[in-house]
């Protein structure tokens, strides 16, 4: 074990760290196009109550499990509950963070692309035509090289992060980034619903169509809310083993939630509006963002600015996120095995960009390793949408759900409710509401999985 563990600088510097990493591709592609198609803000409602009632006590045990052990998912269980299968749920964590990491640099690589088409005026033959905009994305996506390269490009920068430490690398760059993102969102956002009709776009987002809600929404709402707030494999146990005992733990994960969920609609302002006012498809599905922005925001004033903006912003969403998966990886190696930093994220980082690269090589259609197994293996689907869908679906709710458990019957709550009250002060935190909301948490997890595995049994 490492006897000088790393610690964050400052609690604002851990709180914009977490929310670096909750704050990611979830809330700025996913969110907007899953309300897009499931119901507007119906599907904003179920979202809201999954993260408030299930996500937030389990936020607050992964930071409460990371700072009592001091050390990232597996030794955290290993720790707490020796020579159990508890550790396992470690595991499945840093299972999680290949499955998850492997497509998320893909689609980082795809953004760094778009802010060289945004800066290099590639964009400007797309005003206006979301067909070529769609045959531009296409070619480059199922293209063989191209993606790969911005993979690579986008995983090395995460790379070099980690290998700069907790505090010289995350927190640094979380600290600068996450402010330029809430300001960039912002310019946009006013930008849109400056546009004449940008106002329509607004009542799409916030109006419920609960007619077009389905049960998948409510699986996809639940899921999603476990991916945004990067839940459930131990991400913010990690995060949670460089604290110290001073800092409140209830008042940070809320702090993160809200700026998590804030920032999601944001995003779904500055994106609706300005899709509306300029008469393009709202329900696009996942190429709203790389299919409609292109077309619509090049018919802007500035246009070349307001897509650099726009992709500048994601970009470093959702480095800020990478980084923390990677982290998860890079620590179990360094506080179980005692690997450098260094060495720790050479490793597990390259074998990820590997995998990720099967990711992106199966939607051209080329290589595709789930072809190997039989189409219907995995419903047809492709090796990407199986990562992608495997994870939110299946792998975080678990681990979220098993952390919740693992509180409930091994920690147990006195000695949960000890860790959390250092660091509050000034009320009393109440046992029974703990206890409640975390076994509520399980049973709505446990609930919907069944549900959802069922047909396959
Ligand atoms: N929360 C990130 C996002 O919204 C994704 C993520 C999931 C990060 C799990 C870490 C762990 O994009």
């Amino acid at each position: 074990m490492n006897n000088q563990r790393e610690r964050w600088g400052s609690k604002l510097g851990f709180i914009l760290a977490a929310a670096g990493s909750a704050v990611g591709i979830g809330n700025i592609w996913k969110y907007p196009h899953m309300a897009g198609q499931n119901g507007g803000s119906a599907f904003t409602i179920i979202y809201l109550i999954c993260i408030f009632l299930v996500g937030l006590s389990i936020v607050i045990a992964e930071f409460a499990i990371g700072r009592k052990t001091q050390l990232s998912p597996v030794g955290a269980f290993e720790k707490l509950a020796p020579g159990s299968y508890w550790k396992y749920v470690g595991f499945l964590g840093v299972a999680s963070a290949f499955v998850i990491l492997s497509f998320y640099g893909v689609v980082g690589g795809w953004i760094l692309k778009y802010i060289i088409e945004s800066l290099s005026g590639g964009f400007s033959s797309l005003a206006g035509n979301p067909d070529a905009s769609s045959a531009m994305f296409g070619a480059f996506v199922e293209s063989t090289w191209s993606p790969l390269i911005y993979q690579l490009f986008f995983m090395g920068l995460c790379m070099w992060v980690i290998i700069n430490g907790v505090k010289g690398g995350i927190e640094k760059w979380s600290s600068v980034m996450m402010p330029l993102i809430i300001i960039l969102l912002a310019v946009l956002a006013v930008r849109g619903v400056t546009l004449e009709g940008g106002m329509k776009g607004i009542s799409f987002l916030f109006n419920p169509r609960f007619e077009d809600l389905t049960p998948s929404s409510i699986v996809l709402a639940l899921g999603h809310s476990f991916f945004t707030v990067s839940l459930g494999m131990g991400t913010m146990i990690t995060y949670g083993s460089y604290l110290e005992k001073k800092q409140n733990l209830l008042n940070s994960a809320l702090w993160i939630i809200v700026i998590d969920t804030l920032i999601a609609l944001l995003a779904g302002i500055a994106i609706f509006t300005t899709v509306f006012a300029l008469g393009a498809n709202p329900a696009e599905g996942p190429g709203l963002i790389f299919v409609v922005l292109p077309s619509v925001f090049t018919q802007l004033a500035g246009g070349t600015i307001w897509a650099a903006m726009f992709f500048i912003l994601l970009f470093m969403a959702a480095l800020t996120s990478a980084i923390s998966i990677l982290e998860v990886q890079t620590a179990y190696l360094i506080d179980q095995k005692n690997w450098s930093r260094k060495k720790a994220t050479l490793l597990f980082g390259s074998i990820v960009t590997v995998i990720g690269m099967f990711c992106s090589l199966s939607l051209g259609g080329g290589i595709n390793i789930t072809g190997f197994l039989g189409e219907s293996f995995f419903l047809g689907e492709t090796f990407f949408d199986v990562m992608d869908n495997l994870s939110s679906k299946y792998m975080l709710p678990i681990g979220g759900m098993m952390t919740a458990i693992f509180v409930l019957v091994k920690w147990k709550i006195p000695g949960y409710l000890e860790e959390l009250s250092t660091g509050v002060d000034g009320y009393a935190i109440n046992a029974g509401l703990i206890k409640g909301t975390l076994i509520f948490a399980a049973s709505v997890v446990a609930f919907i999985i069944i549900n959802e595995l069922a047909p396959f049994f």
